[in-house]
């Protein structure tokens, strides 16, 4: 009795002692643990007979819970002053500078999809998109391009020379899309008439030059209601052109042209001037050819499942790319898919800079 009296004691002792973690638990270990003094203890009251474990059993049980009360009370302690050394030996001093991090860049490409998508969502347009890997229907026989139509040989087309093969009979041949065009079908099965939408996206032609890449950017514009005539795709295709270029002083030419999609089909350039040699969007000194456009053909309105009697459109199409290198001053179309570092780093756009109409839709480089 007196020896463990005297256990307990020093027990309590080099607990209340220890200034480690690691120093408590050796003390825990060596009284509670599975080979400790109090364990040992524990199992001595087995052997007893019932009277002497009656006595002796809370005494040794009061003495386990005692020391691992001890255990846990001196942890406490040991485990808030840590903390409250930590917190005196760290600060942080909110004053300093951003560390130095690598900062990305928005492309020009997407800056300028995010810019006409601000403008015509102000002219109640809304985004629709498609697949890039598209359907022969979708891509040409719905857009008044049937299987033998010249204009398809125009379009350089990847096709995939499997489902070409299997799905020929239901002309669900499958190509990459080579215009955004086909969105006007899948928007107008899609949503229905009155429509108002834009479709930006890739493109793909076996093309590849200075201002010709295989995959480019294109987008669609297409509007259907009800006495819709070219007068409003002037008078749209003059509004953006303004709004993006940021100028009033966009001088729009229509010329007759031939789209197999559009009836009658326009193209539309935009005049220019000439600043130090520059060509600069404005002005009249020349002419630049920047989209394509027309009254939709009847039977693309019948092939979005609505009646050509009831609802007319138009619809354009231009090269964001292309938009792009105007506004913004780049020469060669291919820096745009090289992932050069330097040339995003100069000609990309702040992230920060998010082009919104109320902030200005041209972003400053
Ligand atoms: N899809 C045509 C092209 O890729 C552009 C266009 C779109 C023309 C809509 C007329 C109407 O060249």
């Amino acid at each position: 009795m007196d020896e463990m009296e005297q256990m307990r004691a020093q027990a309590l002792a080099a607990i209340n002692a220890a200034v480690t973690l690691d120093a408590l638990e050796a003390e825990r270990v060596a009284a509670l643990g599975k080979q400790g003094w109090i364990s040992a203890l524990l199992k001595t009251l087995g052997a007893m007979s019932p009277e002497k474990r009656q006595e002796e059993g809370p005494k040794i049980q009061g003495l386990r819970q005692e020391v691992a009360d001890a255990i846990a009370a001196r942890k406490g302690a040991l485990e808030a002053a840590a903390l409250e050394a930590q917190l005196a030996s760290q600060t942080i001093d909110l004053t300093l500078p951003a560390p130095e991090a690598p900062q990305g860049s928005v492309h020009p490409i997407g800056q300028v999809m995010d810019e006409l998508a601000e403008i015509f969502a102000d002219l109640g347009f809304s985004v629709a998109t498609g697949p890039e890997i598209e359907d022969d229907w979708h891509n040409f026989t719905a857009l008044n391009m049937p299987e033998s139509h010249p204009a398809r040989a125009m379009h350089d087309t990847f096709y995939f020379p499997d489902t070409r093969l299997h799905n020929a009979a239901q002309q669900r041949s499958m190509l990459l899309r080579t215009h955004t065009s086909p969105v006007q079908i899948r928007a107008m099965l899609a949503r229905g008439a009155p429509l108002r939408v834009i479709a930006p996206g890739r493109v793909y032609r076996s093309d590849s030059d200075a201002t010709h890449t295989p995959m480019f950017h294109q987008i669609e514009g297409l509007v259907i209601d009800k006495g819709i005539h070219l007068g409003h795709l002037k008078w749209t295709l003059e509004t953006f052109l303004k709004a993006f270029f940021e100028r009033e002083d966009i001088v729009l030419r229509l010329r007759p042209s031939y789209f197999p999609f559009t009836e009658p089909s326009v193209e539309v350039d935009v005049g220019y001037s000439l600043v130090n040699g520059k060509r600069v969007i404005g002005g009249a000194d020349g002419w630049m050819e920047v989209l394509g456009s027309g009254m939709v053909n009847r039977k693309v309105i019948a092939a979005g499942g609505l009646d050509p009697d009831e609802w007319q459109g138009f619809a354009f199409g231009t090269g964001v790319d292309r938009l792009a290198m105007l506004k913004y001053g780049m020469d060669d179309l291919r820096a745009f898919f090289d992932g050069d570092a330097r040339w995003l780093a100069h000609y990309g756009f702040s992230a920060f800079d998010q082009p919104t109409l109320s902030g200005g839709v041209g972003a400053v480089a």
